[in-house]
């Protein structure tokens, strides 16, 4: 059996979950039209649909939020959440946003012009969606081992810095704003960035005079695969480890909704005086005034208290512990699942699953339904729902390389016997596969389809 370090919390407040009967999840999946999206909180017993502001805050948290100071401009909140930030990430300058996606929005309003490029290992959705909102085009450069499922690489969220070398030499340095990476590597499979690849990251965007950026989302749990898995970090502390990480950088993007353990919440942080300027005004316009940004005082307090939760080794070790508990548990039912298991989530090969199913009837929907109708559990599709799209020159279907289905970990909120009740659904799953059907769709928007589109079983 595998095992993970207890919870080093205990419970003090609860929230209550129903397993609704089988005849009713029938009935709510056909109201939805089949995407999990639609389907009301209520009707799930455990969700797994994302790990963003879905954590349990701690009573440190919720007594902080009593001491929120609600003063529009230069409210106390705002100066603790300011040395929690000073002294985790060490940038000069940063505002809150009220979520990652805020502070891309703003980053990119004020750094990318049309017919830029972005290059980064992979860009989260909103992030590529933002940067091509400002016309710029994101290009991911992840090492070839991110795409191969089995493959035990320690640090698949690394960037392949020979195709980075050869990318910034094609397009021209001058045409690169910004260079980002993401960590760890949500979009392929949340698995960590190396310090080694990092520094050489670093090291070529600045020979080019290009600027780093770190999607910070979750970082803390990056650090901590550091600290297990390279080779001089066994004995450092995740802040130190976060240190050495953020002084490679010229800034971050960071939703707090992660790994800083709030609902909602998010960071911009930057060196560049001038940037900061910008960023100001930007923000006044968009979020809010540069010392709330969008958010509540008692939420900049939620956070200040979180960040320092988030680097919590005893917590990291359970939460990561978790993760591959799951992983683990979910193999020995003879499901694959990508290796090794990520930070903050499990992502399935549904394609190796239901091998009967064609990329163009979505193996990654299909047991995504099926999961909700054997055990009420929800996850989400990552493969050909949310990918799939017609090429504008050969107006051919283009199909992603995995079909995934993605079960996302909150924090501090499920306990393993959750976990078990996940895995064993799925064992049953696995002994009727050869039984599920494909999906087509009803309806499809053109952008962003996975969020309302609406199937039918074939
Ligand atoms: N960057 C990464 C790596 C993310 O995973 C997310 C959100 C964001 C940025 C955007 O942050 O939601 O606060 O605006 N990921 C969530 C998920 C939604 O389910 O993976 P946000």
């Amino acid at each position: 059996m595998p095992t993970y370090p207890p919870e080093p919390f205990r419970i003090k407040v609860t929230e209550s979950i129903r397993l609704i009967p089988p005849a009713e999840r029938e009935k709510a999946l056909k109201e939805a039209g089949y995407n999990l999206f639609a389907v009301k909180a209520e009707d799930i017993f455990i969700d797994l649909l994302t790990d963003s502001g879905t954590g349990a805050m701690s009573q440190e948290q919720w007594a902080a939020i009593m001491r929120g100071d609600e003063s529009y401009a230069g409210a106390r909140s705002f100066f603790r959440l300011k040395q929690a930030v000073e002294d985790i990430f060490g940038f000069n300058y940063f505002v809150p946003a009220h979520q990652g996606r805020a502070a891309e929005n703003i980053l990119a309003a004020c750094l990318v012009k049309p017919g830029q490029y972005l290059p980064s290992n992979m860009h989260f959705d909103t992030t590529d969606a933002n940067i091509r909102a400002r016309g710029g085009h994101p290009t991911n450069l992840v090492i070839e081992e991110a795409f191969d499922p089995a493959n035990p690489h320690p640090f698949k969220g690394n960037m392949d810095i020979a195709k980075l070398n050869g990318f910034i030499e094609k397009v021209g340095a001058a045409k690169v704003p910004l260079g980002m990476v993401t960590v760890t590597n949500n979009a392929g499979g949340g698995q960590p960035v190396s310090m080694e690849n990092l520094k050489a990251i670093a090291d070529v965007y600045h020979t080019s005079g290009i600027p780093l950026f770190i999607d910070a989302a979750r970082y803390a749990e990056n650090c901590f695969f550091i600290k297990q898995r390279e080779p001089g970090y066994a004995q450092k502390s995740i802040k130190e480890i976060a240190h050495e990480m953020f002084a490679l950088a010229d800034g971050m993007t960071m939703s707090a909704k992660k790994d800083a353990i709030v609902n909602i919440g998010g960071l911009l942080c930057m060196n560049d005086e001038k940037l900061f300027e910008n960023v100001k005004n930007e923000l006044i316009l968009r979020e809010g005034f540069p010392t709330y940004g969008g958010l509540a005082g008692r939420d900049l307090d939620a956070m200040a208290v979180g960040l320092y939760e988030g680097l919590d080794e005893a917590y990291l070790a359970y939460r990561l512990g978790q993760t591959a508990y799951l992983a683990t548990r979910i193999n020995e039912a003879g499901i694959p699942t990508i290796q090794p298991a990520g930070g903050h989530a499990v992502y399935l090969d549904a394609a190796a699953v239901l091998p009967h199913i064609p990329q163009s009837e979505f193996p990654g929907q299909a047991l995504c339904v099926e999961l909700y109708r054997e055990g009420a559990i929800r996850g989400v599709e990552i493969g050909s729902v949310m990918f799939a799209h017609t090429d504008a020159d050969t107006g051919q279907m283009v199909y992603p390389k995995l079909e995934l289905l993605r079960l996302a970990i909150p924090r501090r909120t499920y306990t393993q016997s959750h976990m078990d009740y996940v895995a064993d659904t799925l064992a049953r799953i696995k002994k009727r596969s050869a039984s599920i059907r494909g999906y087509k769709f009803t309806y499809a928007p053109e952008l962003l389809r996975h969020f309302t589109a609406r199937f039918e079983p074939l």
